[in-house]
């Protein structure tokens, strides 16, 4: 039997702004692509404010812990203490700017964090630098409070930026991406598969998201195109190519909020 067609189906709550996410949005975020390497202030400003109003249809991050894991550079912390979140970044590169200034080290896979201690994850681009891409999801919802919720994206491997900067050869292989990328720069990229670098798939983040037992799936779609685009999400292989960069958004159930029947004594 075909199995239907999973969506998560969560609308926002009422009341709270909305992004508007068309074609000129996703120029917008496409030309700043452009510049990562000449004007990453531009590049990842433009991103953290855009991330920050994705999460805002959701949440107010005003006065809320907000753990960053795979923090990078700077422009997401001054978004997110710009909105007025206690906002935590969390590297495992000591020497990156969000956590060379203060900040927490430590590896995505066993996080220095407290079960159920977090409002808010915000995990960007960190997945596909994982060999388990699970296993870092697993450890995000375990330091989420009930009622918390993680924004999680990445890049899947057969994305046209799945090689990073040595995209798109990584389409013909990931050795002959590498190869091809040292021989006109002179040295390696930085991305390689298999070492900084892991074959994830659009596919994987959605069974993930759909099967945890403890979070409910608000939205899933293609990070940086249109909305309508999410209907890519649909179609097997398709959506590996075309996706970019899946964006998940879920909430970590809260036991006490989907109890059914009249409240117990001391409730
Ligand atoms: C591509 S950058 C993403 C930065 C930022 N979040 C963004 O969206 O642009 C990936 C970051 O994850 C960090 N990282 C990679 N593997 C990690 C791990 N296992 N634990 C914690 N951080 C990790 C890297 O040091 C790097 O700063």
């Amino acid at each position: 039997m075909k199995r239907p067609v999973w969506r998560p189906g969560a609308a926002p709550p009422a009341g709270r702004p909305r992004q508007a996410r068309g074609i000129r949005r996703s120029r917008r975020l496409f030309a700043s692509f452009l510049v990562e390497q000449t004007d990453p202030q531009r590049f990842y400003g433009d991103l953290a404010t855009d991330s920050l109003a994705t999460l805002a249809e959701w949440v107010d991050v005003r006065d809320r812990l907000v753990l960053d894991v795979g923090a990078g550079p700077a422009q997401f912390a001054d978004a997110f203490r710009g909105a007025g979140a206690r906002y935590v970044p969390l590297d495992h590169d000591r020497s990156v700017p969000s956590v060379a200034g203060g900040g927490v080290v430590g590896s995505a896979l066993a996080l220095p964090i407290a079960s159920g201690s977090v409002d808010i994850v915000f995990c960007s681009n960190l997945l596909e630098h994982v060999p388990d891409l699970e296993a870092v999801a697993d450890e995000l919802v375990r330091v989420l409070r009930p009622g918390g919720v993680l924004y999680l994206s990445y890049t899947n491997w057969l994305s046209p930026w799945g090689g990073h900067e040595a995209s798109p050869w990584h389409w013909v292989s990931g050795g002959y991406a590498v190869r091809r990328y040292r021989r006109r720069h002179g040295r390696p990229p930085k991305n390689r598969l298999g070492e900084t670098i892991f074959r994830t798939s659009i596919a994987q983040g959605l069974r993930w998201a759909r099967s945890h037992p403890d979070v409910e799936a608000l939205a899933a779609r293609p990070r940086y195109l249109p909305d309508r685009a999410r209907v890519l999400l649909a179609v097997p292989g398709l959506r590996e190519v075309l996706t970019w960069n899946l964006l998940l958004l879920v909430r970590r159930r809260d036991p006490a909020s989907t109890r059914v029947g009249p409240p117990g004594p001391g409730r």
